[in-house]
């Protein structure tokens, strides 16, 4: 009835039959015609009257009622719908998708996934089950966008004592993973056309952000010190987007000269700095170097990180610390996007971090990864030599192996997925200047049988020289 109305098949004052005669000629109970109707009424469509029985509406705008007759092939509202090209933002039209992860049986060598079948979850269930038998208003009430305080002051402590950031808990908000984080530093700090500088092979995700913002991308080439310095003639970079502690993908940690480098151009240039600190807490050798943020004077480096990396992906609670003088503004972006985290979910973390068993799950993965790591580097040596290197993994859930030249990491992993094997080519992650050939290989969540198997495997392609050598003149 409603497409008949739209499409002028029933005109406006028209009078329907009783709802017994409809119901009788359609064989339909009449108690559904009468709902239906109802409804209608209830939408505007129809109008009922005592005594007059039930009409058509007469105030229907005329363009609404003719605009679905003009469409030929389309006979419901839906279909038309369909049929219309969406008309999309500028923002929306220079958005592509985050790439979606492999889900499913951990293999060789999955990588940016912790351990998770290892998280302590009996523990965490004991905390929410006590955390909601005891939920008080304000815990079911909504929050502050910039996150649960109690939170925001663990956040803070860690931070200090285990990264050497310098911050107030004021400083700190709540996000949900450092996705969001990226997100709302571009929102808040980007223009369409302003200029950002990020490492070249550097985090996808933080590429398609500034993008679909319209901002242009200056590449940052990476070598064995990190990232590099952006040239001081290129003019006008208003944020430069780095993983110091652990370059992502290349999991180079970037040196203390290469950092107070970094700064001092920040501090001329007046551009602010988004220190990602992805994937440092599991540390395998040496001391980590305390954070950018700490190294400055807290007016140039924004510091984000994660927990959905060291507990559980599906968590998605990460914080991201900005200068005093920024906190209203982004917790007003944050207010408007995605007012806050889950409230529970924040104190169930607030109590995991205080109670201690945060730093505990910690030691406790870095002991397993260290194992897991210490598997696939000796598979390597014994079955690989020569032709692929694992330099030193200073720290993560991932490394890379280097590969010999002539070797082609592309075609290499093409011949890997065949065998159940996965592997990221590190061009991949590049925006062009990056043309080392390095795998991009992941050890932490895979059990040690599993990246034997894959070490075997990638034996046997290697073996086959035509899969995967690049065709040299
Ligand atoms: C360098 C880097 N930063 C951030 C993220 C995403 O972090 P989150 O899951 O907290 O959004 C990833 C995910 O792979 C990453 O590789």
């Amino acid at each position: 009835m409603r497409s008949g109305i739209l499409s002028g098949r029933l005109r406006p004052g028209e009078r329907l039959p009783a709802t017994r005669d409809f119901a009788q000629t359609h064989r339909i109970a009449r108690g559904t015609v009468v709902n239906a109707f109802a409804q209608l009424v209830s939408e505007g469509y129809l109008v009922s009257r005592v005594g007059s029985g039930t009409c058509v509406a007469t105030d229907l705008p005329d363009d609404l009622l003719q605009a679905p007759r003009a469409k030929t092939a389309a006979t419901t509202p839906a279909a038309s719908e369909a049929a219309r090209p969406a008309r999309l933002s500028r923002y929306a039209s220079r958005l592509a998708p985050f790439p979606p992860g492999t889900r499913g049986r951990v293999r060789a060598f999955r990588a940016n996934i912790p351990a998770f079948d290892r998280f302590p979850t009996t523990t965490w269930a004991r905390l929410a089950g006590r955390r909601l038998a005891m939920a008080t208003r304000s815990l079911l009430d909504a929050g502050e966008p910039a996150g649960y305080r109690p939170l925001r002051a663990a956040v803070a402590h860690y931070l200090d004592r285990f990264r050497g950031v310098r911050c107030e808990s004021e400083q700190v908000v709540i996000v949900s993973g450092v996705q969001s984080a990226i997100d709302l530093a571009a929102r808040v700090l980007l223009d369409p056309g302003d200029r950002v500088a990020m490492e070249d092979p550097g985090y996808v995700g933080a590429r398609l952000v500034f993008r679909a913002l319209g901002a242009k991308i200056v590449p940052m080439p990476v070598d064995h010190e990190g990232a590099s310095v952006p040239s001081a003639r290129v003019a006008n970079v208003r944020l430069c987007y780095v993983t110091p502690a652990n370059q992502f993908p290349t999991c180079v940690s970037m040196s203390l000269p290469r950092r107070l480098a970094l700064l001092d151009w920040a501090r001329r240039s007046g551009a602010y700095l988004l220190e990602d600190d992805y994937d440092s807490e599991f540390r395998y050798s040496g001391r980590p170097l305390p954070a950018l943020q700490g190294l400055g004077d807290g007016r140039q480096v924004l510091f984000c990180g994660s927990f959905s990396k060291v507990m559980f992906p599906s968590l998605r609670v990460g914080y991201l610390v900005v200068p005093p003088e920024l906190v209203d503004a982004f917790s007003a972006a944050h207010s408007i996007t995605q007012r806050h985290v889950s409230i529970i979910e924040q104190a169930v973390l607030a109590d995991f971090i205080e109670a201690g068993h945060f730093a505990r799950h910690i030691r406790r993965m870095r002991m397993l990864y260290a194992e897991r790591l210490d598997v696939l580097t000796r598979a390597v040596r014994e079955h690989l030599s020569g032709r692929l290197e694992i330099t030193n993994v200073e720290a993560g859930l991932q490394t890379v192996g280097w590969l010999a030249p002539g070797l082609d990491a592309r075609l290499i992993v093409a011949a890997a997925r065949e065998r159940e094997v996965e592997l990221v080519a590190i061009g991949r992650y590049g925006g062009g200047t990056a043309t080392a050939q390095g795998l991009h290989m992941g050890f932490a969540a895979v059990e040690p049988a599993e990246l034997r198997r894959g070490v075997t495997e990638l034996a046997r392609i290697l073996d086959k020289p035509r899969a995967h050598t690049r065709r040299t003149s």
